[in-house]
């Protein structure tokens, strides 16, 4: 099979896979009233409400399934719903930067649609990028030092427990304030954490990330992303 004919058989799961949520939805929404009324309806979801149509120009950077092949893009599969939507908002509103995201989102959708497409990549499963040899790439890996960063033996230094809001497995919170960070590409996680450092990602009102960030050198960083990476290998 070739990439073309994968990528269109992957499409047409994935609008199957939608029409199927967006039709169970409905069906909760409309009950068995007005068959007339229910098709008026359902076709205007269609034609405005469903995000699926921009599920490809997604999957070219973090895969079909949420699940990115190369380190470059975040895995976005399995984060919060409501995470998501708060990041493709930021990305749009210029509250957070990048180039390759913001040129994405500016030709963007409806709220609604853009919600339907934070729902499809919510519920796809993680799968964890990282290896032991992605840790080996980092040269100031410490692994010791990245387990006292995350549960909280460096807040002499000024550093928080990550798992005090991240959650003990860094699974996150289930309102979406705290994102996920296992099964995170470990390149991403160091990448995150400079841009908080030089504030260069500031949507992290009130600041939390930013303060922790700044209290942390480049060891304490590639330390702490090796320990999540590391964490959700142990996993796996
Ligand atoms: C050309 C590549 C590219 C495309 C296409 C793309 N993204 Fe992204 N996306 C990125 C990059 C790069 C980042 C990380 C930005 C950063 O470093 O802050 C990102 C970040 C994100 C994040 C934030 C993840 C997090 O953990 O905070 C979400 C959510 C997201 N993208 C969703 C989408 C959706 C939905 C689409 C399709 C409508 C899409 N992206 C299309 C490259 C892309
Ligand atoms: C006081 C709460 C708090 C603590 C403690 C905390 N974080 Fe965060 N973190 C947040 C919030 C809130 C966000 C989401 C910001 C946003 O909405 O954009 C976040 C986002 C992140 C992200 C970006 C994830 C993504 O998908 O883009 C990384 C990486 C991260 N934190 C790592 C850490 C690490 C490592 C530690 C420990 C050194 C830590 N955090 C401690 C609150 C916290």
């Amino acid at each position: 099979m070739g990439i073309q004919s994968i990528k269109k058989h992957l499409y047409r799961f994935g609008l199957l896979s939608l029409s199927l949520l967006i039709a169970t939805e409905l069906s909760a929404a409309t009950g068995s009233k007005d068959k007339k009324a229910e098709k008026k309806s359902e076709k205007k979801v269609e034609e405005s409400d469903d995000g699926s149509r921009y599920i490809l120009n997604c999957s070219e950077c973090h895969g079909f399934d949420g699940n990115s092949i190369s380190p470059e893009w975040p895995n976005i599969a399995g984060l919060n719903k409501s995470y998501i939507i708060r990041q493709l908002k930021d990305f749009k509103e210029g509250k957070r930067v990048n180039e390759e995201m913001t040129q994405i989102v500016k030709e963007f959708p409806s709220d609604k649609e853009l919600a339907s497409l934070a729902k499809y990549f919510s519920k796809q499963k993680i799968i964890n990028p990282n290896t032991s040899e992605t840790i080996k790439q980092y040269s100031l890996v410490d692994l010791k030092l990245g387990e006292e960063i995350f549960t909280g033996k460096r807040i002499e230094y000024g550093i928080p427990a990550c798992s005090a809001c991240h959650g003990k497995e860094g699974l996150g919170d289930n309102e979406g304030k705290f994102p996920r960070l296992v099964g995170q590409h470990m390149a991403y996680t160091i990448k995150q954490m400079k841009l908080f450092r030089s504030k260069e990602r500031s949507n992290d009102t009130p600041a939390q990330m930013r303060n922790i960030a700044l209290k942390m050198d480049d060891e304490d960083i590639e330390s702490v992303a090796a320990y999540i990476a590391y964490m959700s290998i142990e996993r796996d």
